[in-house]
């Protein structure tokens, strides 16, 4: 059974995409099977793995409720694709009005569970229904956050929708954790940005131990349509990833 993860944060440009990215090709590294799910209208997922778009993206997929096989293309990486549009939110809107808005992708994902040992959603800056449909979809929920900025607006606010989703929606949805994104222990901002979260209760051991350090080879590597741990092996960046991937198969694999 396909473990599903949301990556999440309704504040954009902290490390979403990314993460899941090269949290992909780092869990295909280690031999697991892996579904990516592009589930943003900026289709930046989609791009970073070089796959251009597609007829069959996820917002057909999802208002049509049609076989999912034909929606999932094959990465260079190894890892399997479900892209967006960047109409994603004309079909937003459609689905806006179906009875059961929110169980679309979890319905849809249903057949194909023992595909895969990973399934990682990448979601959109946003709240939306799309984001709502991967919590309800997914075991865990994984929020990635720059210690350089206004962190803990975003924070606030996922942690509170994903409490309702818990308790409306999704009962087995649980925070996996908090992923510390171009972290640098060294600045002042940082430090202050730990022992906050360290004070918090809600978090106690749900920051994860990996932290993501700047490293410019994880801008270059989706530029260039691949992950960092094809682009630059030797990297910071694909070290951080790959140690990250290890703790998340010992927390839930
Ligand atoms: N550890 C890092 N070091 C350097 N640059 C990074 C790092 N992580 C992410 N970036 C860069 O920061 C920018 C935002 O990252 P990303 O696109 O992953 O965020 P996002 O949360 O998916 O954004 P959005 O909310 O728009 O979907 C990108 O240019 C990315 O290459
Ligand atoms: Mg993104």
């Amino acid at each position: 059974m396909a473990k599903i993860f949301s990556i999440i944060n309704n504040k954009g440009g902290t490390g979403k995409t990314t993460t899941t990215l090269n949290l992909a090709a780092a869990l295909v590294s280690q031999n697991k099977r892996v579904l990516a799910i592009d589930l943003d209208a900026q289709c930046n997922l989609s791009i970073s793995f070089g796959v251009k778009e597609s007829e069959n993206h996820i917002g057909l997929l999802l208002t049509k409720q049609d076989s999912i096989d034909n929606y999932i293309s094959n990465t260079e990486e190894g890892v399997d694709l479900i892209t967006s549009s960047a109409d994603l939110l004309d079909y937003e809107h459609k689905i806006n009005n179906e009875t059961g808005r929110e169980y679309l992708l979890q319905e849809v994902l249903e057949s194909i569970q023992d595909k895969y040992d990973f399934i990682l959603v990448d979601c959109p800056p946003s709240l939306s229904t799309m984001a709502l449909n991967a919590l309800v979809a997914s075991q865990y929920y994984i929020v990635p956050m720059q210690t350089e900025n206004f962190a803990f607006i975003g924070l606030d606010k996922i942690l509170d929708s994903a409490a309702k989703v818990n308790k409306r929606l999704n009962k087995g949805l649980e925070l996996g954790g908090v992923l510390l994104i171009k972290f640098n222990d060294r600045t002042k901002f940082s430090q202050a940005v730990m022992s906050n979260l360290e004070g918090n209760d809600y978090l106690n051991g749900k920051i994860f131990k990996t932290r993501i350090r700047q490293d410019i080879a994880l801008m270059e590597s989706s530029a260039f349509n691949s992950s960092v741990l094809t682009y630059a092996p030797e990297s910071r960046g694909t070290e951080d990833y790959l140690n990250f991937s290890k703790e998340l198969l010992e927390l839930y694999g």
